[in-house]
Parts: structure tokens; C-alpha cells; sequence
């Protein structure tokens, strides 16, 4: 196994390939909490395998985090990569087995990579528990960069416009918003989710960020999803808990498949 996170990235592509059977990908999906009973309605699945069993993935840390990847056809006759669970930036392993499934789903041929999560909503006056928001830009407050050196990557279009354009086609009356990604485990205290609204936030969550990063690095399309599956805390009053962000998950699962195979479609 390589030391250099590309090369290992490589590396991960050529077993997928001999472990699905499948030559090349289309487009990539990472589903976050509460995502994953969505990817049933991405397409027919090939073959399904335990993350671990490619070079460079972690084992999952976190309960309702599936950490497998499924290879689809779906009805239009793409290949779908999809990651069920994925890697976080809190589970302390540092950044590269965060974003290492996007490098490997690009080296396996995707173009196109779509990043889902689960998030707090930052803008309950407009914001509804269940809905999905598409993400227009992001604020980086991780403190990680899954990119080292002096390779200055232009992020003015991190969320290819062109996809959000494709996804308004499909569900016109879908919001876009602003996500803050937090490296985590804790939540955001009530001043924090303060100091992101006036900063321009309209999501707070822990992942997608870094991965979007690492996939506009290796050229690739990115689309992004947030699940709004509670208020940051302080908005509301109630305190947080995992269990009903997983929840909310389950119960839109349904209607977010049919949307992401909608798009995927469209590709
Ligand atoms: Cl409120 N914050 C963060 N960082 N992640 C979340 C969340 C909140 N709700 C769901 N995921």
C-alpha cells in the first residue's frame, strides 16, 4: 500500500474495478446520515463491498455510518459509485481518509460527484426539519485542507453551477443555501450558530466540504445536498440528539432517492 494518498487513491480504483466488475464510473454519490435507504432508488445494484476491503479506506466509526460501496446501473444506463457512510473529519484519522473515496471515485472515471448530508438548519424562520437544500457555496471552518503545498485550486465554483441549474429542473421550489462545515464531534454551541448566520450560513454540519474540495482538485463536478434534519442549537430551544437527525433521514429517504435518480438520469 502507497504512503501518498493519490497513488493510494489509484490503488483503491484497480480493486474496485476487479472487485465490481464494473470498467469505469459515471458519476459518484456519497450518502450521509440518513441518506443511505435513498440509494436504493439510484439504480440496479452489480455489487456491493465493505469499504475496508480496498486499500485506504477506514472502518466506520459511528453508528448509522454503513462504511460499504455499492456499484449500480441505473435505468438510463450509467454506473453509479455509491458510498453508504462515509469517512469524518472528528473520527481523528486527519484528512486523507476523509476524501479518499472522492479521489478513488475519480480515478474509477466519475465526473460527477454528489455529496449528501445531514444538517442543522441555521434559518428556521425559512427552513423546514425534513427539507433538502442545495448547496450553493461553503464556509470551511474545519481548520483541514485535504490539499498540501502550493497548489492554489480556484474554489469560485466549488457546486457546479450547471447541476444546481439541473436539479431546479427536477424540483423547482428547492432552496439553496450557504453550508458551514465544523470538523465536530459536538455540536455547535448557540453563540456559534449565531456567528454562522451573520456570517452568511444557512446549513452547519461536519462533512462535505473537504470532500467537495478534493473533487474540484481531481476536476470533477460537484453537486451537494444537505437533509435539514433539526435547528442549530439555540434557534428553538431543544436540545440535539443523533438518533433524530438519523430519524428525519429515514422518513425522507424515499422522496431523496427519487430525486437523486431523477438527476443522475439527467447527467
Ligand atoms: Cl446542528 N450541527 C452539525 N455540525 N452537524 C449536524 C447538525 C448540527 N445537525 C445535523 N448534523
Amino acid at each position: 500500500m502507497s504512503n501518498d494518498p493519490y497513488a493510494l487513491a489509484t490503488e483503491a480504483a484497480t480493486a474496485l474495478k476487479s472487485a465490481t466488475g464494473v470498467e469505469s464510473f459515471d458519476v459518484a454519490l456519497v450518502m450521509g446520515s440518513g441518506w443511505v435507504p435513498a440509494a436504493d432508488a439510484i439504480g440496479e445494484t452489480i455489487a456491493e463491498i465493505p469499504v475496508t476491503d480496498l486499500p485506504g479506506f477506514a472502518p466506520p466509526a459511528v453508528a448509522g455510518h454503513a462504511g460499504r460501496i455499492r456499484a449500480v446501473r441505473t435505468d438510463s444506463g450509467k454506473t453509479a459509485l455509491i458510498f453508504l457512510g462515509r469517512t469524518h473529519l472528528y473520527e481523528g484519522r486527519g484528512v486523507d481518509p476523509v476524501v479518499h473515496g472522492v479521489r478513488t471515485a475519480i480515478r474509477a472515471g466519475a465526473r460527477t460527484v454528489v455529496l449528501t448530508n445531514a444538517a442543522g438548519g441555521l434559518r428556521p424562520e425559512t427552513q423546514e426539519v425534513g427539507e433538502a437544500v442545495l448547496i450553493s457555496d461553503h464556509i470551511n471552518l474545519t481548520g483541514a485542507n485535504p490539499i498540501t503545498g502550493a497548489t492554489f485550486v480556484d474554489l469560485t465554483d466549488v457546486y457546479t453551477p450547471r447541476l444546481r441549474e439541473l436539479v431546479r429542473e427536477i424540483e423547482p421550489s428547492m432552496a439553496e443555501g450557504v453550508y458551514v462545515a465544523f470538523r465536530g464531534p459536538t455540536y455547535e454551541t448557540p453563540a456559534e450558530v449565531r456567528m454562522c448566520r451573520i456570517l452568511g450560513g444557512d446549513m452547519v454540519g461536519m462533512s462535505t466540504a473537504l470532500e467537495a474540495v478534493a473533487a474540484r482538485e481531481g476536476g470533477a463536478d460537484v453537486l451537494g445536498i444537505s437533509l435539514v434534519t433539526n435547528p442549530g442549537a439555540g434557534l428553538v430551544g431543544e436540545p440535539l440528539n443523533h438518533e433524530e437527525v438519523l430519524e428525519v433521514g429515514r422518513a425522507t429517504a424515499a422522496r431523496m432517492g427519487g430525486l437523486l435518480a431523477k438527476v443522475v438520469g439527467k447527467l
